[in-house]
């Protein structure tokens, strides 16, 4: 079977446009593959300084992702920081890489950028990044489009590696999930939690509710063209235009009907993700993080030997 890992970073709660984006395809290719699904905890640090938030984040996007439908006992699900052998192999990529190469990261040239003042950590996040995936042989890696060049990234670091100290790194490949072009939020805007216009993937029924009655229409034209789009997600074309044709002009019929649809999608999602405890969620971390340790510490037995540090 081929292997598949992605990462995530632990940033809160999911919204819609991810779940149609990142989360489903994900999940769905997982069941072909032996999977492996990492929560980027060390990855998180880069920005987050907020103990309780990052622990609570770990545990809500494990109870998100299983609801979704991830299966625990098929793919491995693990965070990051379990698994030393991620930081003690992206030091190793560090040293073979040069700093004017780290300079083209975009996440890093953003920083700066904006003025900002990047940490090392920020800097050397492609050779972390590089060391979770190829620490396992990975075959495939499903990511956004803004994940690309860390995958490039990754593929230098295992020729780099394998140049200097003999074959020991395949070299992945990214699968780019077309997250849905553009979701619009409430506002028309792109749907981003930094916009403050998301739909939460798991939102009370009164939220969401709440929030699709909120949905920007413009008030000359008659079908709701942000309504529309967002519902595009949840219904096939042909089942649209019927239900937008009956009701042309009548926004809150199509809102409803919007509701209903989205409703009849999240319910069940909802309730398995309700039934997850903290408890469920830290032991399928536990254990997933036992089968990955296994794995990692086989290769770096192999590294360790390659590189000369064990004797
Ligand atoms: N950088 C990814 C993101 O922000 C998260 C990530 C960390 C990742 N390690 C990974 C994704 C390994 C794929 C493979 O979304």
């Amino acid at each position: 079977m081929l292997k598949l890992f992605t990462g995530l970073q632990p940033s809160g709660s999911l919204h819609i446009g991810n779940y149609f984006g990142v989360l489903k395809p994900a999940v769905e290719m997982c069941r072909e593959y032996d999977g492996m699904v990492m929560i980027a905890d060390y990855h998180a640090l880069t920005s987050l300084k907020d103990a309780n938030a990052l622990r609570e984040n770990i545990v809500s996007i494990v109870k998100d992702y299983v609801a979704a439908g991830l299966d625990p006992a098929h793919t491995i699900i693990f965070k990051q920081s379990d698994v030393p052998e991620h930081t003690e192999l992206a030091w190793i990529f560090q040293c073979l890489v040069t700093v004017s190469f780290l300079e083209l990261s975009h996440a890093y040239k953003d920083k700066i950028a904006k003025g900002l003042e990047a940490n090392a950590g920020l800097f050397a996040y492609p050779m972390l990044m590089a060391a979770d995936i190829l620490l396992y042989d990975t075959d495939v890696v499903p990511v956004g489009e803004d994940q690309r060049q860390h995958l490039e990234y990754a593929r230098t670091a295992a020729a780099k590696f394998n140049n200097a100290f003999g074959e020991t790194f395949k070299e992945p490949k990214e699968k780019i999930l077309q997250s849905i072009a553009i979701v619009p939020g409430t506002d028309g805007k792109k749907m981003s939690k930094s916009y403050g216009n998301i739909i939460p993937l798991f939102g009370t029924k009164n939220e969401i509710s709440r929030l699709v009655m909120s949905i920007v229409t413009d008030s000359k034209a008659e079908s709701p063209e942000n309504v529309y789009a967002i519902h595009s997600l949840f219904k096939s074309k042909s089942e649209l235009s019927e239900l937008y044709k009956t009701n042309k002009g009548k926004y809150k019929v199509l809102k409803e009907a919007l509701i209903e649809d989205i409703e009849s999608l999240i319910a069940p999602m909802r309730a398995v993700r309700d039934s997850i405890s903290d408890e469920d969620a830290k032991r399928i971390i536990k254990e997933g993080g036992e089968k990955a340790r296994e794995r990692a510490s086989k290769k770096m037995t192999d590294v360790r030997k390659k590189v000369g540090v064990s004797l």
